[in-house]
């Protein structure tokens, strides 16, 4: 089993992990975290600053007046892989994080199995900045309205790679109506900025916590994100 199988056993749901004594470091005697350098970087540049004040003030559609808090995104601001989800859950709209709940715990693990991580190296947002109430589905004039947040993210994300969790992200991404099946499997390119960023869809953690099965499949799509960052040359 190589480095990033091991990783992804335990969210596969495949069974414990065994790590010989033989293979473990020095390292994992030494205290977590610490000397990490980046940490939540999501302050770079006055453009972001703007953006991330024009989300925490916008009224653009009625979520506006049942919101708690915006969820403007977590991560590192020049990540090169952004994860786009659908919407904030109870928790996120309490907190203004985003996949702070049990799906959160699943996508991190996921993310940790291609050795990525939202404190570090991705950036983590959402198509909507508020939570619709109930939980429901974005309506497609929330969408609609949202949806240059999202879009400005990326231009002044930049990344290498988008990961699209769930119908939603992709549909919005892809401008399709195409189905998660359909559109897993293979990089399709997305067009914002003036650059083509491929997008890998996969499915959203909260499904896959309830399709467990499915996870195999999702793992073969991280695999390809995997494979797409080690591709593409690091811009300096
Ligand atoms: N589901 C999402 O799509 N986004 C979140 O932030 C939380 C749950």
């Amino acid at each position: 089993m190589d480095e990033s199988q091991r990783r992804a056993w335990p969210w596969l749901g495949a069974g414990p992990v065994w790590t010989p004594r033989s293979a473990r470091g020095a390292a994992d005697d030494l205290p977590a975290g610490g000397d990490e350098p980046g940490g939540q970087d999501e302050g770079g540049g006055a453009a972001w600053e703007i953006l991330r004040g024009e989300v925490t003030a916008c009224q653009r559609c009625p979520l506006a007046a049942s919101r708690t808090r915006t969820v403007f995104g977590v991560g590192d601001q020049r990540a090169r892989c952004l994860v786009v989800g659908e919407a904030p859950g109870a928790e996120e709209d309490r907190l203004g994080e985003p996949f702070v709940g049990r799906a959160g715990e699943l996508l991190d693990a996921m993310l940790a199995a291609i050795d990525h991580d939202r404190q570090r190296n991705v950036f983590i947002a959402n198509v909507l900045k508020c939570r619709p109430p109930g939980n429901r589905d974005p309506a497609a004039e929330e969408v609609a309205q949202c949806q240059p947040y999202l879009v400005r993210q990326v231009e002044l994300i930049a990344p290498t790679v988008i990961v699209a969790l769930g119908r939603f992200a992709a549909q919005t991404l892809l401008a399709t109506d195409a189905s998660i099946a359909s559109l897993r499997g293979q990089a399709h390119g997305c067009r914002i900025g003036g650059r083509e960023i491929p997008v890998v869809v996969t499915y959203h953690p909260a499904y896959l916590l309830r399709s467990p099965l499915d996870k195999a499949k999702a793992w073969r799509d991280l695999r390809l994100v995997a494979d797409l960052l080690a591709a593409a040359p690091v811009q300096g």
